[in-house]
């Protein structure tokens, strides 16, 4: 911990644990440092930052006229996988936000994180994967994008395994941009206000209509082409890994049966779609999921949709 806190503080970049996915740090308020994030990562230019903070109030020195309702969401969830879009205060670098007048914050829920984070200061942290490809979850998935001798914080595997719920309480209707562990009924729970999700097609976005720039961009997908099965679809197919979660008994050699274990797909989905094209399968086929399961504590579900859609291309 030592060494790496030395390489953030000296405006070098390391991969830290969090709750959701491992990410890619670096200090937050040196454009140098979030210059070379971009470029380790090989990221769009156009597509702002999530600034990972330690303490609540660490908030207040991103965001200016923190809303009373962020305040309650920051007191029900935070440490935990939501990020709140905030006006920036004026001082907040151009490049973390891409030139937005909003900052994305977050406290993750990770003892480690958290610690590393009060000894560098806030951290910039997108997804430690490289752009457009499966977020890791592991520091060995860090290391096999960004090589063996890459600085990772090694806090094991991740708890939820997808990104954290991105929320916009800049202005109402309250909008969810990426769907999370966090769901729109709990944070409606906890305002008493609706909450709109918004999962827009890619043809919906521009580089200037776009709300959240990253919306806009391939995400989360394997060399392998992944899709939807089709109903009454079996697993014939060598050359292609599938994903059950209700149909199917035992796992065989192309094929994993999640038995309505939500959660446990939602940790382990981008370590399959990384060991698929390790262990050369060509297609990835994931049996969809029925809309009724989506209530009734199965609040990952409409994140593993999206997060499925995104990676088939959709
Ligand atoms: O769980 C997570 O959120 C992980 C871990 C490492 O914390 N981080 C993560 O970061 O997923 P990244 O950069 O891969 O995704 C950040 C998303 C992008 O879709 C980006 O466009 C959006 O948040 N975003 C960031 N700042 C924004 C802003 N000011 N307005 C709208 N969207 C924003
Ligand atoms: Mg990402």
């Amino acid at each position: 911990m030592e060494e790496l806190v030395k390489i953030i503080k000296s405006g070098g970049v390391v991969a830290f644990p969090t709750e959701t996915v491992y990410g890619l740090g670096a200090d937050a308020w040196n454009p140098d440092a979030v210059t070379a994030v971009f470029n380790v990562k090989g990221r769009p230019s156009d597509n702002p930052l999530i600034v990972h903070v330690a303490e609540k109030n660490g908030a207040y020195d991103f965001a200016t006229a923190v809303p009373e309702d962020a305040e309650r969401l920051m007191e029900a969830f935070w440490p935990g996988p939501l990020t709140l879009i905030l006006i920036k205060k004026p001082e907040v670098l151009d490049i973390v936000t891409a030139g937005l007048p909003s900052v994305a914050l977050r406290m993750p829920n990770h003892g480690l994180a958290l610690e590393f984070i009060r000894r560098t200061g806030p951290l910039v942290g997108p997804s430690a994967n490289r752009s457009g490809g499966p977020s890791p979850t592991t520091a060995a998935h860090v290391k096999d994008d960004f090589g063996a001798g890459f600085p990772v914080l090694d806090g094991g595997a991740c708890g939820i395994g997808l990104e954290s719920t991105v929320l916009d309480v800049t202005r109402e209707p309250y909008t969810i941009y990426r769907p999370g562990a966090i769901s729109a009924d709990e944070i409606s729970a906890v305002l008493r206000k609706d909450v709109r999700h918004l999962l827009p097609g890619k043809e919906n976005f521009t580089a200037v209509a776009s709300p959240s720039p990253g919306l806009k961009y391939t995400h989360y997908a394997p060399a392998a082409a992944v899709r939807w099965l089709d109903p009454g679809e079996s697993a014939r197919d060598p050359e292609t890994l599938y994903l059950f979660h209700t149909h199917g008994s035992g796992s065989t050699k192309n094929s994993i049966h999640y038995r309505g274990d939500y959660t446990a797909l939602a940790r382990e989905l981008y370590d399959r779609f990384r060991q698929a094209d390790k262990q050369g399968f060509t297609k990835i086929a994931v049996e969809p999921f029925p809309e009724q399961v989506q209530s009734g504590g199965n609040t990952i579900i409409p994140a593993l949709k999206n997060r499925i859609s995104k990676a088939a291309g959709l």
